[in-house]
Formats: structure tokens, sequence, C-alpha cells
């Protein structure tokens, strides 16, 4: 059996974190009584989420779950396009089956991946990604996206978004780099605070986790940004002094902020998964750090452990999850949890404190005195997803994140009255330009009447350059009769999210030299040409680079991308503000380029 004793950390060379003493002892109090008169059953369900594709609401009555989550493929009939009336008639569905008479009537928690707004739902506001806001280092900014967002998910009777990400992505290979701030943690933990800030509430003022508030969650705890090779969920490289003072940056200043949960990583350090590592989850988290919240698992990241399956994983509990993120296997979890607790390989103790900390953050959250979700403050107006105020706050994001890397000759800001060709595969494709995590999982595909209020860069560039005076031609092949003043170029990487887009190398088209040519062309027929290149992270774009003019990193910037337009034609002086924050690689090997 495991020895949970073992503590690789030298805690004492951990700074405490000043997280906000929340607690009431009424609180507590009501927490104890009901713990005494919920059976087993019931509080092994408490410490379960499952995923709505594969739970009903009559299992959540059976099984007294705890929590649903939407994963990012998962949506109301398997519809990924369901409208905002199935979205709530569905959470009402999930939270009578938890009020019902004949259970503990302890109401359901619903859990998001609203990681740039609440990108899972049709007609949503979508931020750009993190790695954009990185580069506005406007902490300001994001707090308002964190409101903007809270108040969308809370539009559609959800409670909880998992994010901030707070990884540091040391590693441009690894496929969640864009879901990173920085590649510094100072600017990692000063944005994802504010992003908490945003979504929860100032603790200690009167909103925090308000009416029109949701639940924020810090993840993934600890060191996902920092594995071998940028491999997801791979083995995290580095030693105990830089996970404190590299990887840990975040957590100190999320949980000051006071982040309710924190979602433990798939990733592993000294060849023990998270999932699993007391030393991390209560040692540090809990008892070094004062975490009195929930720490929640990533989907079926438990059955990674040694020894493990998605639906039997006791070592988890005792290593100090409170709740199972257990998508599908939620059922044999609970039947595995509740013979481990008769056989006393977990202890009651164990499982009560993670009940507690269920409860205690749906107190917290305001659920026990919260009407079914259709009736709650945001739910029953219709004009909050995709609101004006929403898609302007997004629109600013968009025009402070992106980058100016090169510009030479001065061809931007854009003159009036000029002839412009708008070229490459991304100008019109709103998928690339929300990335992964958009309507769906992987994201792509979507179309123009899934975000009513989107503009793409094409239509941005039409409606800036026709106010202008100018004449706007797109072609996306860039082939046309008559020669233009000026290219715009707009072309990067495909949607891709977690470890589907992993990378060997750094360079754009290591193959295909596609969007490089076609600039050689437009070189060569003496046609000044401006890049406007979406991606991820950083990557090694030399070849196109050298083939244009000017080059903009404009990252995943959502469905308010054409609103960059304003900032090309510096409309109202509006100049370029973003600054890098991850190092731009200038070979195509040059993997791990952090500053310092
Ligand atoms: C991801 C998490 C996410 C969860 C739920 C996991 O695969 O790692 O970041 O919150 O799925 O969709
Ligand atoms: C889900 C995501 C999840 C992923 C994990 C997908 O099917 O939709 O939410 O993060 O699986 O592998």
């Amino acid at each position: 059996m495991t020895d949970w004793s073992i503590s690789t950390l030298a805690l004492s060379d951990w700074p405490k974190a000043q997280t906000p003493r929340l607690q009431s002892e009424k609180t507590e109090a009501l927490i104890e009584r009901i713990l005494e008169w919920l059976t087993p059953a019931q509080k092994v369900g408490q410490i379960i989420q499952a995923d709505i594709a594969s739970v009903t609401p009559e299992d959540v009555a059976a099984y007294h779950l705890g929590s649903v989550l939407n994963g990012g493929n998962s949506a109301p009939n398997g519809n990924q396009r369901a409208s905002l009336a199935d979205w709530l008639e569905l959470a009402d569905a999930f939270w009578a089956a938890s009020m019902r008479a004949d259970g503990p009537r302890i109401p359901i928690l619903w859990g998001t991946d609203a990681v740039h707004g609440h990108n899972n739902l049709i007609g949503a506001t979508v931020f750009p990604h993190n790695v954009g806001l990185g580069a506005t280092r406007d902490a300001e900014l994001v707090e308002r996206i964190g409101a903007a967002t809270a108040r969308e998910v809370r539009a559609s009777g959800m409670d909880w978004a998992f994010s901030p990400t707070v990884a540091v992505a040391r590693d441009s290979r690894w496929g969640r780099a864009y879901e990173s701030y920085s590649e510094s943690p100072q600017l990692v933990a000063e944005l994802s605070a504010a992003l908490v800030r945003g979504l929860q509430g100032i603790s200690g003022n009167e909103n925090f986790l308000g009416d029109t508030k949701i639940l924020a969650c810090a993840k993934h705890f600890i060191g996902d940004g920092g594995t071998h090779g940028g491999r997801d969920q791979g083995e995290t490289i580095a030693t105990e002094a830089e996970l404190r003072e590299v990887h840990a940056a975040g957590y100190y200043a999320t949980l000051e902020a006071g982040v309710q949960t924190v979602m433990a990583s798939f990733s592993s350090w000294g060849g023990r998964k998270m999932h699993g590592h007391k030393a991390f989850l209560t040692d540090l988290l809990k008892a070094h750090w004062g975490f009195d919240g929930v720490v929640v698992g990533d989907w079926d990241g438990h059955g990674q452990i040694e020894g493990a399956t998605p639906t039997d994983c006791p070592d988890a509990l005792m290593a100090g999850l409170d709740m199972y993120m257990a998508p599908d296997s939620w059922k044999g979890l609970h039947a595995s949890l509740l013979r481990h607790l008769e056989s006393g390989r977990i202890s009651q103790e164990r499982l009560d404190d993670a009940v507690r900390r269920v409860l205690r953050l749906k107190m917290r959250a305001g659920l026990c005195t919260q009407p079914t979700p259709s009736e709650r403050a945001l739910a029953v107006r219709g004009n909050i997803v995709g609101c004006t105020a929403h898609t302007e706050l997004a629109a600013v994001a968009v025009q402070k994140s992106a980058v100016l890397l090169k510009n030479a000759n001065n061809v931007l800001p854009l003159q009036s009255n000029q002839r412009i060709l708008v070229t490459g595969p991304a100008a019109d494709d709103l998928g690339m330009m929300c990335g992964g995590w958009s309507l769906s999982w992987q994201g792509g595909n979507l179309n123009p009447t899934d975000y009513p209020h989107a503009e793409t860069f094409l239509a941005g560039i039409r409606r800036v350059g026709q106010e202008h005076g100018g004449t706007i031609i797109y072609s996306p092949d860039g082939r046309i009769k008559d020669s233009p003043d000026i290219a715009i170029h707009v072309f990067g990487e495909p949607p891709y999210a977690e470890f589907r887009g992993d990378l060997s190398t750094l360079d754009f088209q290591p193959r295909d030299k596609k969007d490089a040519d076609t600039l050689k062309r437009l070189r060569k027929a003496g046609i000044p040409t401006i890049c406007i290149f979406l991606s991820g992270r950083p990557l090694w774009v030399n070849p196109s680079l050298n083939a244009s003019d000017a080059f903009i990193a404009a990252f995943l910037p959502g469905t308010q991308a054409g609103a960059l337009a304003d900032v090309l034609f510096a409309t109202n002086g509006l100049d370029f503000s973003g600054k890098l924050s991850f190092s731009w690689p200038q070979y195509a090997d040059q993997y791990a380029l952090n500053m310092g």
C-alpha cells in the first residue's frame, strides 16, 4: 500500500500564500450538521462530477452526484449549436434532480470550460486566448473580460468556469501554450489573479460570488507548463525551486484573490502523477497555503495514476483530490469508492473532508439560496450573451493584443483611397481566429451564424477600408487581374486543443511553404504586403517575415478579430501597443526560449 506520509517537498522553503479567511462559524456548523445525516452513498456522490453526455438528471438523483460538466464536445442533446434556452432547460433539469424530495436536496454545481469567454455556447462573445491577453499586459482589461464571461456563463445557468489556466508555458511546442498568458511567472500571476477577480468578484466585497459572479478554477496544479519537450500531460522537468519560483506563481496570486477551486494536472513530477501527489495536493496546497476550497480532478486524470483506472482510484482521494472529474466513468467510480470506504482503503475522515469542501463551495457560491437556474438573476434576460458591451470589450482586447513585429518603410498605418487586396486562408475563417475550445473541443468549422456578432478580418478591413475611401478586393489565393496598391495576407495555424496541438518543431510550415510562396509572388509583383499571423504561440516564420513588409502577430483573437482593422488604419490615432509575452524564436529549434 502507498505510504501517504512521504513528502518530497521542503515545505519550509515555500512561501506562505495570503489566502483570504472566508470561513464563518455558522456555515461550518451547518456543514457539520449536513455531514451527519448524509449516507455513505450520498457522500460519495457529492465528490463525483459527470459529463452531461454520459449522465442524465435521473442518474444525478439516483446517485446524488455533486456536479456535472460539459466537456469541450458535450452539449444539450448532443447538439453543439444548442440554443440558450436548451442549456437553461438542461440546467433546470439537473438542478431539479438534485433537489428532489427523496434525496439530500443539495443543489448541483455545473462547471464549463469558459476559457476565453463562454466559448461553448453559440452566440457567445469569444475573447482572445490567453497568449494574446498576455501581450496586452493589461490586468484591468483581463478583469473586465472575467466579469463579462461570468455574466454570459450565468445567463446559461452554469456556476463554475474551469479557468484561469495559470500554466507558465516554457516550451512553445506544447499544444496548450496558447492557454498560458506568458512564459513569465510574474505576468501569469498578475493576469490570472485579475481574471479570478473578474469571474468571482473581489473577496471581501459585497459582490464576491454574488448574483453576477461564478466560481473560478486555477489549473492545472502544478507544473503543466513545464513538461518535457512540451508534451501534454507529460513529466515536468523542474527542480523543486523551479516549481516554486516559476510554476507556482499563478497559485499564490489566484489564492490571494480567493480562487475557490484548483484543478489537478494530468502531468507528473518525479515520476508521480499530480492526481496522486499528496505532497502537493494536501501538504502544500491545503496545509501550507491554507486553501479551503475544492481540488477537482481533470478529465479521468485520476485513472492515470499508478495502479488506477478511471472507475477505480481510491488513491486520488487519499492524496487530496476532493472531486473526481469522471465524465463517463462516474458510475463505476461511485461503486468502487463505496467499496473502498467499507474496506477502510479510504478513510471516513478524508471522505468527510472532501464532502465538507464541496458543501462549503456550494454555500459560498450561494447555490443553497438560489432558485432554479433559469430563474436566477441574469438567466431570464436574453440580452447578455454576445451583447454589445461584451463584443466591444473583446474588440479592445483584440486591438491591444496584436504585436507588430515588423514595419519596413512604414507601410503601416494604411492610407486612404488605396486598392487593398485581402488574401490568405484565414482572412474570412472564424475557426482559425478563435482556435481550440471554440464551440467544440478542437475548434474549427465555425459558421457565421454561430456568432452573429462576429467580425472576421476581411469584414473589419471592408468596414474600415471603405470608410477611408478604399477599395477592398478579396482573393483567398491572392491572384487577381489588376495590381492592388497593397496586400494583406492573413494566415496561420489550424485550430487545435491539448495534446493534438503538440509539435515536434517550431517551424510553422516545415514541409509546404504555401504562405511564404504566396508572399514571394506578391513581392515579385512589387506589391507591398502586410502579414497578419494567427497562432497559439510564437513560431519560426522567417521565410514569411522576410518576404513581407509588415508582420503582425495577432495570436487567436476570437470573434471580434476584425477590430484589428482600426489599428491598421490608425483610426482615432490607434497604434500597436501589444508586447510579446513569449520569446519569438530566431531559429526553428529554439523550443524553450525563455527570458532569463
Ligand atoms: C482539460 C481541462 C478541462 C477538462 C474539461 C481536460 O481535458 O485538461 O483543462 O477543464 O478537460 O473539459
Ligand atoms: C472533451 C474535452 C476533454 C477531452 C480530454 C474531450 O472529448 O470534450 O472536454 O478535455 O476530451 O481528452
